[in-house]
């Protein structure tokens, strides 16, 4: 034996004082385990999208990725029960005079096995058919007790004219009904650990925010977004779901791969006070690094004011505005003739 490929990691005493470690031995990543009884070293990168494996954490005899949980045996780098198939390389120690030492080489390879893909993983391809209109109402209410939403009565008009003016497929999407968790801040591991579908959907597949993925992303050729004015700032679940949507942001950012092409957005924004154009600037902000193309005056809006605190009779206004009612129809034909035009340039394209 030579210790030409053979590299010295080490006093056995100090390397058994933590479970996991990731060490670059000659400029390969290593995932180097105790786990109580016995050394391993898998390789340092993930199958999945490349998590570093040695800064996760031991379940047992298996490597788990800080990234999205996906394990590998610590000595012999084979996949979780189910997934033995799907290994990352291992590596041969020996113990020499109290010392731990590494085999350059690998001594089992990398062997990817695709996991089954999420639905949403899917080519993006638009399913022909009329145009399509979609609302996400981003109002939070009790539903034991509703009440009247202004942003949403626009939206609702919006659609309906959507439909009887222009032969629109419609939906609405209401937030408060979606059970979905809060981004967990995948993106702050590292850029790829943010994935598409997101990190959060492929393991959780109760989480309905993924209703808003397939109908932004695959359904949609117009979206409108309708929110209310909470201190100055949109809705906290317009937050919630923009936090949410980084995964689509991502994509452009890593892979050049634009999720939300070709499609249009138009904002209907209401409240009891004012701060309408910071409210409308950030969303379009928002939305525009997205994707979405917007069409002139893309915002309808109504605001009672500072100093008006008589909410009450908001309601009433915007029930029988037919100045306000016009706004959003407006919005809707905007949206629509943009989206048109998008269309037929695709097509020719
Ligand atoms: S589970 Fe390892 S990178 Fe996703």
């Amino acid at each position: 034996m030579t210790n030409e490929h053979w590299h010295d990691l080490g006093p056995i005493e100090a390397l058994r004082t933590t479970p996991l470690r990731q060490l670059t031995v000659a400029h390969t990543k290593i995932a180097l385990s105790w786990n109580g009884t016995r050394f391993g070293a898998i390789h340092g990168s993930c199958n999945h999208v490349g998590g570093p494996l040695g800064s996760g954490h031991l379940d047992g005899d298996y490597v788990v990725c800080p990234w999205h949980d996906w394990k590998f045996h610590h000595v012999t780098g084979q996949g979780e029960p189910g997934y033995e198939q799907d290994r990352v390389p291992s590596f041969e120690l020996q113990e020499r005079d109290g010392h731990l030492w590494l085999r350059e080489e690998a001594t089992t390879t990398r062997h990817r096995e695709p996991h089954e893909r999420h639905p949403l993983e899917r080519a993006l391809t638009r399913e022909p058919g009329p145009v399509r209109v979609l609302a996400i109402s981003t109002t939070v209410m009790d539903p034991k007790s509703k009440r009247y939403s202004t942003s949403e009565a626009l939206l609702d008009l919006a659609l309906q004219h959507a439909g009887s003016a222009h032969g629109a497929q419609t939906r609405m999407l209401k937030l408060r009904d979606l059970s979905f968790r809060h981004c967990e801040g995948y993106y702050s591991k590292a850029a790829h650990a943010c994935t598409w579908p997101c990190s959060i959907t492929q393991k959780d597949p109760t989480d309905e925010m993924a209703q808003v993925y397939e109908n932004l992303v695959f359904w949609a050729d117009v979206v409108l977004v309708g929110t209310p004015i909470r201190w100055g700032a949109a809705s906290s679940l317009y937050f919630k779901m923009a936090e949410r949507l980084n995964t689509v942001q991502n994509q452009i950012t890593l892979r050049d791969r634009v999720l939300l092409s070709d499609k249009v957005g138009g904002l209907v924004i209401t409240g009891g006070q004012d701060n309408v154009q910071a409210v409308a600037g950030q969303m379009l902000t928002f939305f525009g690094e997205l994707g979405l193309h917007f069409p002139p005056f893309p915002f309808v809006a109504h605001s009672r004011g500072w100093t008006a605190e008589d909410m009450e009779h908001n309601i009433e206004q915007v029930r029988t505005d037919e100045g306000l009612h016009g706004e959003a129809k407006e919005l809707v034909d905007r949206c629509l003739l943009l989206a048109a035009r998008l269309r037929a340039s695709a097509t020719k394209a």
